[in-house]
């Protein structure tokens, strides 16, 4: 039994996109976080359709895979020869016999609609009861669009393709934007009417409107308010200008509620992303997928974050993160590279030319420069020196590494996977640690230090540094050898982390 008032959405997406010259179908181009037909869809969403057919046809295997990620239950209908957009219409109704009511169709290559539009042009075509309506604008350039052919009464008589067209029906700047609302019925009954009599040979669905005049039919035209919404994509410089009025729109939906943006050209948010209040965007960021900036954040400049969480009052600066996790108040970069899974607790820092993948950085731990952090724990207020190096790695298997609550890890270490240093522990800079470090214990591996007594003046004679020792004896004795007393410090040169714990630590304990 039929249901009553089954209502359908029609996306139409069969088309090659020729002038993209893309392997990839035109439909499936990205723009901002959604493909083409990504944001068609989205649009089409809040009408609550009960059906939505989706016509493939070029990459038809592509769009499918696509759907059956972003949209599940939507129906594609395969048009495998593309004769025209009528003919697609009619392909996807014969997919949904028991549609009644209204179905709205919409071309898949119109991204920036919204919603709203979509919805008030069927709130219009329902309020008047029409048999048809379209969504027309006003454009500055009309160059390849449908015109919208008025009578003197200023009612729609046809809608004429550019290439069909008199010259007087081309100077129209009143478009059809490829987005309409029917009556199943009466369309069924059009579409069975189709000629191929125009430029192309194509059943063109804009016909319709000028067989339901004829016949006396009432038809309509909803005007949008924003002709930027009805724009259309051809080629990449076309979508490339999409973008860029995408990321204004974004942008200033952003700004009205909350963030600051300071340099919103520069700044490209896709429309799956959120930032919250307070946040501050500095320019030249990306903000991609189902990225997250908590308030008060700073995040920027030059930096991409791909399905990344910031939380509140976190920094990220001049860094690349992908699937990372920063914690509140915690600080990132400058020139930090954050890889899947890393998640950074509160407070902790994460600084320059630092790598951390799958990892977690404890609250209030410091990483704070030019190491690498692979499959490890990290205790909270741990300090990780300069260069060290999480060694996770054997060739074939990755292994993970454990450092305790505020252990300290001097410069330039490897810890060496599968290993863990205890909670408070140390390890002395320039070590490769590869047994468990006991809590409060020391680790170290260095070998003892040797001073060879005028070296360089058998060995580099002539040299500038052969010159520099010269001199120095001369002005002042041999410089001594480092003595190794116990309990001396020797820093490894990095301003933060010393951990050069002398080699008579070692002899002594
Ligand atoms: C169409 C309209 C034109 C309107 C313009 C708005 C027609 C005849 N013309 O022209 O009045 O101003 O959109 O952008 O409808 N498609 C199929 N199967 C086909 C042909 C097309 O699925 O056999 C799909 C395309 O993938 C595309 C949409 O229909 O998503 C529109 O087709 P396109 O070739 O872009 O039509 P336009 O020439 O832009
Ligand atoms: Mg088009």
């Amino acid at each position: 039994m039929p249901q009553p008032h089954l209502r359908t959405t029609v996306v139409l997406a069969a088309g090659e996109g020729k002038r993209m010259k893309s392997a990839l179908p035109k439909v499936l181009q990205p723009l901002l976080g959604r493909t083409l037909l990504g944001h068609v869809l989205t649009a089409a969403g809040p009408l609550g359709a009960d059906r939505t057919v989706v016509v493939v046809g070029h990459g038809a295997e592509q769009v499918r895979a696509h759907l059956a990620e972003i949209a599940p239950a939507a129906t594609p209908v395969l048009q495998s020869e593309q004769l025209g957009t009528g003919h697609a219409v009619r392909i996807a109704l014969d997919a949904v016999p028991e549609a009644s009511g209204t179905v709205v169709v919409i071309n898949g290559d119109v991204p920036l609609l919204r919603a709203e539009t979509v919805v008030a042009l069927v709130a219009a075509h329902e309020r008047e009861g029409a048999a048809a309506t379209v969504l027309a604008a006003e454009v500055p350039d009309p160059t390849g669009l449908g015109r919208i052919v008025r009578d003197a009464d200023g009612r729609l008589e046809q809608i004429v393709e550019e290439r069909d067209a008199s010259p007087a029906q081309r100077a129209l700047r009143e478009i059809n934007a490829g987005i309409y609302a029917f009556d199943v019925a009466r369309l069924r009954d059009a579409l069975g009417k189709l000629s191929t009599d125009n430029d192309q040979g194509e059943e063109y669905l804009t016909d319709v409107f000028g067989l339901l005049v004829s016949a006396g039919e009432p038809v309509g035209v909803h005007v949008a308010a924003d002709h930027v919404e009805t724009l259309g994509c051809n080629d990449r410089v076309e979508l490339a200008g999409l973008r860029r009025l995408l990321r204004d729109r974004v942008n200033e939906a952003w700004m009205r509620s909350g963030v600051s943006i300071l340099d919103p050209e520069t700044t490209w948010i896709d429309v799956t992303a959120t930032v919250a209040r307070d946040a501050v965007i500095d320019q030249n960021t990306q903000l991609r997928g189902a990225t997250v900036v908590g308030a008060e954040a700073v995040v920027g400049p030059d930096v991409t974050l791909v399905d990344t969480v910031v939380g509140p009052a976190a920094t990220v600066l001049r860094s690349h993160a992908v699937g990372a996790d920063v914690g509140p108040g915690a600080s990132v970069g400058p020139y930090a590279y954050l890889r899947p899974a890393a998640r950074l607790a509160e407070g902790s820092k994460v600084g320059t030319f630092v790598e951390v993948k799958n990892s977690e950085v404890g609250a209030g731990a410091k990483v704070p420069h030019l190491s690498y952090v692979g499959d490890a724990t990290i205790g909270a207020k741990a300090n990780i020196g300069a260069a060290t190096i999480f060694v996770n790695y054997d060739g074939v298997n990755k292994h993970r590494t454990t450092v305790g609550e505020a252990a300290f890890i001097g410069c330039d270490t490897s810890l060496i996977a599968p290993v863990e240093v205890g909670p408070g522990a140390y390890v002395a800079a320039g070590s490769a640690i590869s047994q468990d470090v006991p809590a409060g214990a020391l680790g170290v591996t260095r070998a003892p230090q040797r001073a060879i007594e005028g070296w360089v003046a058998r060995k580099r004679p002539g040299t500038a540094s052969a010159a520099a020792a010269e001199r120095a004896q001369a002005a002042g004795g041999p410089v001594e050898a480092v003595s190794a007393s116990e309990g001396e410090a020797i820093h490894g040169g990095a301003e933060t982390v010393g951990g050069g714990l002398t080699a008579g630590d070692t002899a002594t304990e």
